[in-house]
């Protein structure tokens, strides 16, 4: 008698943990939530009784509750059963622009992928991570994954550098209108174009802003009077 319950105990034992461990790892062989890309791709949408995953920088989410999105038909559906990290910055999502490469994005937008996958842990569920560029065959990080996440830092500290930066010398006033065009203008001080130093650094590109100077500062390099307005103007058309 008491050896029977305690078969039946032990049946019940396996049971429970055989559920358990397939609800943890839907499909993988080895127990851990490792995809392989030809696995990801299942979960595309296309077949209605499984769920929808996306990867993102090698994590992958289940996203089937925003089927509407990720779903056959939805705007992002080409996101659904792969890693297209590169399409979150590109919004190119055809053809080798759904690639999970970001080779050659700037700090700023390499940042921006890895708060949309900051998006997709705060939003869905994590359910593995995919095997390939950002995690190894034992699901350890890559040096990809760590060189992403060193440059999206690396852009965290350049933005907040330049916001400091930025706040020593106020920004020009500006509005715009359909019948008057731009006008940019200072309170105090005489509106000059700069450029930002740390841009370049952040994404590649020069940009330039309107800054106040103040008269005795106007003999600092690198500061560029507005076409066609005055040396002493307080405000300028753009
Ligand atoms: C780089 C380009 C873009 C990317 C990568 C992108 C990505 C996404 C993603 C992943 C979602 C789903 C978020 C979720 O799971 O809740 C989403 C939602 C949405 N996107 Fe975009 N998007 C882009 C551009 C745009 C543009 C240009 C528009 C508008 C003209 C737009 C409008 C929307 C709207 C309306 C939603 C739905 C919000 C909701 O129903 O909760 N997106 N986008
Ligand atoms: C989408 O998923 C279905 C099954 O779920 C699979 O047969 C098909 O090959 C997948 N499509 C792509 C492009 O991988
Ligand atoms: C998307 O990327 C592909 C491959 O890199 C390129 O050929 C195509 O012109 C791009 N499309 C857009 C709209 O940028």
């Amino acid at each position: 008698m008491a050896n029977r319950l305690v078969t039946i105990f032990i049946t019940c034992l396996v049971a429970l943990l055989a559920v358990f461990f397939s609800y943890r790892s839907p499909q993988q062989p080895n127990g851990q939530s490792l995809f392989t890309v030809e696995e990801l791709a299942l979960y595309n949408g296309t077949d209605e009784s499984l769920p929808i995953f996306l990867g993102i920088l090698g994590s992958v989410f289940d996203v089937t509750k925003g089927k509407s999105h990720y779903g056959v038909g939805g705007s992002y559906n080409h996101f659904a059963g792969r890693d297209a990290s590169r399409a979150f910055v590109s919004g190119n999502f055809t053809g080798d622009g759904l690639t999970d490469s970001l080779r050659g994005l700037s700090n700023t937008e390499v940042k921006s992928v890895v708060e949309w996958r900051q998006f997709y842990f705060k939003g869905y569920t994590f359910v593995g991570k995919l095997v390939g560029r950002y995690y190894d065959s034992q699901g350890n990080p890559t040096k990809s994954l760590k060189g992403v996440e060193a440059k999206a830092a690396r852009g965290a500290q350049l933005l907040e550098k330049q916001k400091l930066e930025e706040a020593k010398q106020p920004s020009c006033n500006s509005r715009w209108s359909q019948d008057e065009g731009g006008e940019v203008w200072c309170e105090d001080g005489f509106p000059r174009l700069v450029q930002r130093p740390l841009e370049i650094a952040l994404t590649g590109k020069m940009s330039k802003r309107c800054a106040c100077f103040k008269d005795y500062q106007l003999d600092q390099p690198g500061l560029e009077v507005y076409e066609g307005c005055d040396f002493l103007a307080k405000a300028c058309r753009v």
